[in-house]
């Protein structure tokens, strides 16, 4: 197997950002790559100013946090990924946006770099189809807030080698992760199951008439969820969960996978959620 000794993590969004904080809490050096200097130092902050509540709460060493920082990279070029072993990519979630990507990226880095996608309801297969050698990618799906949630996805693409399956789950576990194998289906398991699951949740709200609040207590407090279904919305934000919404319902056509009406007015009127400041609820 592979030895994985440098990540690098494009797009540095809360997914991105919090896949990289990963990376060099885990002794890798880590370039990630945002679009612009602006995104990439909010990244930075925001990846220090969770290892700093780390050390605050006693669960990492200051000096370790310390040298956790000096191992991150952030760029605005490409190049700059060229002898990283694993690129994961967690850019918009657009075909086109991950095609163009991936080229790029297939030009930037060595023959034998794995390119990863953290697409969470978009075809692996289908974003590999650009590449000149499709075996090197795969799938590795996180999960929302990336460094908290213990599970990755390693999606089996149609032609991702053996090795580089076997690599990407072994890093799934480097990186603290409890790695699943999985196939290019779509959603693959977990979203499979938890989009319809939150649509229906939120038309239960319409038909019922419950609120937010109520409905939230209840899947908490009566089915054992770690957060409400309207909570967990706004953190995974109306934007993203619409977005996979649409894509699972054009592939599979059950109406329970298509975004509810609430959600997409919602989105409309950029009521996003924890990143916007409003969603079901709002924040400061
Ligand atoms: N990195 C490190 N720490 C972070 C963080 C991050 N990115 N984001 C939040 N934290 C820390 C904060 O520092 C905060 O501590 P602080 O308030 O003291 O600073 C702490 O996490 C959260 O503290 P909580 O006491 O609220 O933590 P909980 O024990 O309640 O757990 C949770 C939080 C893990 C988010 C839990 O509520 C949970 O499991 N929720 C369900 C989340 C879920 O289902 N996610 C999946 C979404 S679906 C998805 O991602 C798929 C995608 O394809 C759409």
């Amino acid at each position: 197997m592979a030895e994985i000794r440098k990540l690098g993590v494009v797009g540095l969004g809360a997914m991105g950002a919090g896949i990289a904080q990963l990376g060099v809490e885990a002794n890798l050096d880590t370039v990630g790559h945002e679009l612009d200097a602006a995104r990439g130092a909010a990244a930075r902050d925001r990846i220090a100013h969770f290892l700093t509540r780390k050390v605050e709460k006693g669960q990492l060493e200051q000096g370790e946090r310390d040298e956790a920082i000096t191992r991150l990279q952030v760029t605005t070029d490409l190049a700059d990924l060229a002898d990283c072993d694993v690129v994961i990519e967690a850019a918009f979630e657009d075909l086109a946006v991950k095609h163009e990507l991936f080229r790029a990226l297939e030009a930037a880095v060595r023959d034998d770099a794995i390119l990863a996608t953290n697409t969470s309801a978009l075809s692996v297969t289908e974003i590999a189809s650009v590449l000149d050698r499709p075996e090197r990618a795969v799938g590795m799906h996180f999960f929302n807030p990336a460094p908290l949630m213990p599970l990755v996805e390693i999606v089996r693409a149609e032609r991702t080698s053996a090795a580089v399956f076997d690599t990407a789950f072994e890093l799934g576990a480097t990186l603290g992760k409890a790695p699943i194998r999985c196939t290019d289906t779509p959603g693959f398991v977990v979203n499979r199951v938890l989009i319809p699951l939150l649509n229906d949740c939120v038309r239960v709200l319409d038909e019922t008439g419950v609120t937010p609040e109520d409905l939230d207590a209840g899947m908490r407090l009566g089915a054992g969820w770690p957060m409400g279904p309207c909570a967990l919305l706004d953190l995974v934000g109306a934007d993203v969960h619409v977005h996979a919404s649409e894509a699972l319902y054009e592939k599979l056509r059950e109406p329970r996978m298509a975004p509810p009406a609430r959600l997409v007015r919602m989105l409309k009127a950029g009521k996003l959620g924890r990143k916007s400041g409003e969603g079901f609820y709002t924040y400061e």
